[in-house]
């Protein structure tokens, strides 16, 4: 059972790239869970994240950069709610591949909220000022 799916109606944004993008967030977090419930060992568990959170920054830069060149005036109040959840989630891989910390089924929940309410409420928000 997949972790999220991604559908129009809860997601979209009317920015191509920034679906495209989600959907690719998802499915990578959607491994990762399924690893976790399967009971990978931490070598597993820590490549998947790192390519996760790879996609995710790359993820967030594009917006970063579409928002500017488009001088979305919410820029700089989205940017901070990205650079909070890399912070966290950087912290978190490194206590995790030193074995201080297990990533467990509570966080992948954690970074799904993350985006169940990001999407809606600031992603959507970008949408006119991204497609001016
Ligand atoms: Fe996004
Ligand atoms: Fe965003």
């Amino acid at each position: 059972m997949s972790l999220m799916t991604w559908t129009i109606e809860q997601h979209g944004t009317n920015v191509s790239f920034a679906d495209t993008e989600h959907q690719k967030v998802f499915h990578n977090l959607n491994i990762l869970y399924d690893l976790r419930m399967e009971g990978a060992g931490t070598p597993e568990i820590t490549e998947q994240l790192n390519v996760l959170l790879a996609i995710v920054a790359d993820h967030f830069s594009h917006e970063e950069t579409e928002m500017r060149v488009k001088k979305f005036i919410d820029y700089e109040r989205h940017k901070i709610e990205h650079d909070e959840l890399i912070n966290t989630c950087t912290a978190m891989e490194i206590k995790i591949k030193a074995g201080e910390l297990e990533l467990t089924e509570r966080i992948c929940q954690l970074i799904k909220s993350w985006f169940e309410s990001h999407i809606p409420e600031y992603d959507r928000a970008y949408s006119e000022a991204l497609n001016g």
